[in-house]
């Protein structure tokens, strides 16, 4: 079993997909052991996306992240990482596979309705940046 760490980003929460995105999330055979709602302040946002400091989109991206509540979310099974990035689809959605989250939902590259984990280093920094180990059942 492998958890990744997920987030229902504030374009989505705002038009309320938050509940089309968990459906889906489930009827791919993820459990969810961990969920919240919470309004990040910019520099928690900074915080969670460090490595992109040097992106001309930074500044960007945490006003968005920032600008209105999201769900953030872990999840469990067999493949959590990749499989989950294969349900949200290509950043942009443009290019996402017909099917996935970012090309029913979203609404463009930035605003992109979902974030994953990409590699099993960045959810063991990207899950206790969130969640205590109690809040994961
Ligand atoms: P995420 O981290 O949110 O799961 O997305 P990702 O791996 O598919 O994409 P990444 O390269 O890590 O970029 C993080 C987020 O930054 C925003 N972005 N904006 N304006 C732009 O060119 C641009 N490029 C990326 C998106 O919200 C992207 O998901
Ligand atoms: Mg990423």
């Amino acid at each position: 079993m492998e958890r990744t760490f997920a987030i229902i980003k504030p374009d989505a929460v705002e038009r309320k997909l938050a509940g089309k995105i968990l459906d889906r999330i489930e009827a791919a055979g993820f459990k969810i052991v961990g969920m919240k709602k919470i309004k990040l302040c910019k520099s928690r946002a900074e915080g969670f996306y460090y490595v992109h400091k040097e992106r001309p989109f930074f500044n960007d991206l945490c006003s968005f992240m920032s600008r209105s509540p999201v769900i953030v979310l872990v999840l469990e099974k067999e493949n959590a990482i990749a499989d989950w990035r294969t349900l949200m689809g290509a950043t942009n959605p443009a290019n996402a596979e017909p099917g996935t989250i970012r090309k029913d939902f979203a609404v463009n590259i930035e605003e992109n309705s979902a974030h994953g984990s990409d590699a099993p280093e960045t959810a063991s920094f990207e899950i206790p940046y969130f969640f205590s180990a109690l809040e994961l059942v």
